[in-house]
């Protein structure tokens, strides 16, 4: 990462060089309560992914809004937030490889670390890791509940294997880990709904099977923030591990609610920063802002506040606006504020957050878990 933060504490907003990540801190701190309220009173747990924000300074944020821990997805992820100080991660994703199996059993030794599988040989893996360095894993059994993703089939198979893990040295049976990503995007509030029914449907099957087998599930993770209600409300999940409702991406707020409207729970916190570079035409409109300082894999940002305005092509460095009133005020040098596509891998391209608060610098936190692949 590059040590030079991209701003100064205390610097208005305008002086910020572009591109530049900024987070509004207010409507971060409101999507945190939000969230924690959402919870509270439920007896769930919330263990929000921390793959969103890749910082363990948000991390420990969300911990002072109830949050038990965090989610990873990589082992060096996890390490990041553990050297950042969260004490308390879950790897929701299968480990394969000695050199990653032997990192996440060390980590152990300095932090509350659990992983899942989905074959017996995540589960040798982490058996033999888990002794050379003398911890305990806990360790969750990964079914698919109609993601096609990772997981075993429900029922009796993940039963299978949750004997395996409970059989294991240096293992224990944590439970069960029931992610149904597929749903998360799903615009019409029916459709997501159905999506965790089924989902929920299949956890029942196999908690069923683990009843039958005498194996005790302490913990059924899952969820997002397209369907983390619906998880709350089943009865069945107990643990939540919703990500983007920290920042909410514009991908996130083209889901509808039950009258047919924008999901609005949570507000749009993150944005890029960006300024006009070239003027080439009335209607179009040049940003320093391209392929290399925002994701477009579920779509163009938003430009935030002028519905008129449409981002509508991404190359490298250059990113270009289209006008429909030609005499719109826009000059070269303005700055404005985009509401990226899609968070998680928008973080990803930055060293630094810019916190800003009544238009000024209020934190600049690094992004610790920056390019965390391995
Ligand atoms: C295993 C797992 N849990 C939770 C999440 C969080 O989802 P979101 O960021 O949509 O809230 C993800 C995101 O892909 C995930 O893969």
């Amino acid at each position: 990462m590059t040590n030079r933060p991209p701003a100064e504490i205390g610097m208005p907003l305008e002086k910020v060089d572009t591109p530049a990540l900024l987070v509004d801190l207010d409507a971060l701190e409101r999507n945190l309560r939000c969230m924690a309220d959402a919870v509270a009173g439920t007896g769930l747990k919330l263990r929000p992914h921390a793959k969103t924000h890749k910082s363990p300074v948000i991390g420990l944020l969300q911990m002072a809004h109830g949050a038990v821990g965090v989610c990873c997805q990589k082992v060096s992820e996890a390490e990041a937030m553990v050297l950042g100080g969260v004490p308390d991660v879950y790897v929701s994703n299968e480990i394969v490889g000695a050199p990653k199996l032997a990192r996440l059993a060390a980590l152990a030794r300095q932090a509350r670390v659990a992983t899942c599988v989905d074959d017996p040989v995540h589960v040798r893996g982490l058996s033999e890791a888990a002794q050379a360095f003398g911890v305990e894993l806990r360790v969750l059994v990964e079914i698919d509940v109609g993601a096609n993703r990772c997981g075993v089939a429900p029922g009796a198979p993940a039963a299978a294997l949750a004997r395996q893990v409970a059989e294991a040295p240096g293992l224990r049976f944590g439970g069960l880990q029931a992610y149904q990503g597929a749903s998360q995007h799903l615009r019409g509030h029916a459709e997501r709904r159905e999506a965790i029914q089924a989902a929920v449907a299949k956890v029942l099957e196999t908690k069923e099977a683990l009843e039958r087998a005498g194996i005790p599930c302490e913990c059924v993770t899952g969820a997002g923030t397209g369907t983390f209600t619906f998880e709350r409300d089943s009865g069945v999940y107990n643990e939540l591990q919703a990500g983007s409702y920290i920042f909410m991406d514009s991908d996130y707020g083209k889901n509808l609610d039950a009258d047919g409207q924008p999901v609005r729970t949570f507000e749009h916190s993150l944005f890029v920063y960006a300024t006009v570079m070239s003027r080439p035409t009335p209607e179009r409109v040049i940003l320093d802002a391209g392929l290399k300082a925002l994701s477009v894999d579920s779509g163009m940002p938003v430009v935030d506040g002028m519905p008129d305005v449409v981002y509508a092509r991404a190359s490298d460095e250059h990113g270009r606006l289209e006008l429909s009133d030609p005499k719109r005020p826009l000059a070269l040098g303005d700055k404005l504020r985009l509401i990226p596509g899609h968070c998680d891998p928008t973080v990803n391209m930055y060293d630094w957050y810019v916190g800003v608060r009544n238009g000024r610098v209020e934190a600049l936190w690094p992004i610790t878990a920056r390019g965390a692949l391995l």
